[in-house]
């Protein structure tokens, strides 16, 4: 069988863990053919821990080379790679989904080619299920979400209100609103908030801070025609990302899989 030629793009935390599946868990269906980062010396680290050689090269160049592209990047040029890709009618998975808010010509340009956009589940149990009782109308759906003080670490919402959160003693609400103030307020934060916005935008985000808190706790609550539904997903950051649940780069993974695969569970 004809393995899908894969480009990733940012070689961080996530890259990472998608270029390993790669040759392990995907071998059979994929092959990692083009790499591109800003950063010298996060290449040449994802590099010392495969086997693969794939090109390192321009965007250009790794759209122009790959079947699939995967971004793991940034959520400043997330749309863009969104886009180029899908011109080129390549199939395009998008981590920094906090980049797609408010671009819809993105989602027009996506249903008018043949290439498909995916945005995975990141760090978040209940979208499958959420995605289905959208259509029996929803009387609420709020995200809590709890994180450590060194979590939210250059949060530009934090700069911006003067909040210091090194001497945080107790549990704390230290935002609530929209999932679009909350991914401008933490963009590495809560791209989870914007992933469930795109299925209902009047979607309500609040965040904890958690004085010690070891993991990423994301909570969902609906309530709609369909029922009640509650979720809590209690992550464990990535040991070189703590703004990084380890679920959101096995996420990005399960959705690559998905695509290569003719059986779909869940979706
Ligand atoms: N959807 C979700 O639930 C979810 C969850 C966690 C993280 N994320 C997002 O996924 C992205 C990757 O996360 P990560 O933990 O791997 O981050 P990371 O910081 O560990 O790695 C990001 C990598 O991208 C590189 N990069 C930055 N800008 C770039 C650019 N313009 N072109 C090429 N490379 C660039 C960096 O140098 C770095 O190597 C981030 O935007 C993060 O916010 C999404």
């Amino acid at each position: 069988m004809k393995k899908t030629k894969i480009g990733i793009v940012g070689c961080g935390t996530i890259g990472l863990e998608v270029a390993k599946a790669i040759e392990t868990r995907l071998k059979n269906k994929a092959v990692l053919v083009a790499i591109s980062d800003i950063d010298e010396i996060k290449i040449d680290n994802l590099l010392s821990k495969i086997k693969a050689r794939p090109d390192v090269c321009s965007l250009k160049e790794l759209i122009k080379k790959s079947d699939f592209v995967v971004e793991a990047a940034s959520a400043v040029v997330s749309a863009g790679i969104a886009k180029k890709a899908l011109a080129a009618n390549k199939d395009v998975l998008i981590m920094s989904v906090g980049g797609l808010l408010n671009v819809s010509d993105i989602f027009n340009a996506a249903q008018k080619t043949k290439a498909r956009l995916y945005i995975p589940s990141g760090a978040l149990a209940g979208l499958d299920a959420l995605k289905s009782a959208v259509a029996s109308g929803l009387r609420k759906l709020t995200l809590t979400t709890r994180k450590s003080p060194r979590s939210l670490e250059g949060a530009p919402y934090l700069k911006e209100n003067n909040i210091d959160l090194s001497s945080t003693k107790q549990e704390k609400v230290i935002f609530e609103g929209t999932a679009a103030q909350a991914i401008k307020g933490f963009p590495k934060n809560v791209n989870v908030a914007v992933a469930l916005s795109l299925i209902y935008p009047s979607l309500n985000v609040k965040i904890i801070v958690v004085p010690q808190l070891k993991s990423n706790i994301h909570e969902i609550e609906a309530e709609g025609g369909f029922g009640k539904m509650f979720t809590r997903t209690e992550n464990m950051p990535s040991p070189n990302n703590p703004k990084t649940s380890y679920l959101a780069a096995l996420s990005a993974i399960a959705t690559l899989e998905g695509a290569l695969s003719n059986v779909k569970i869940g979706t």
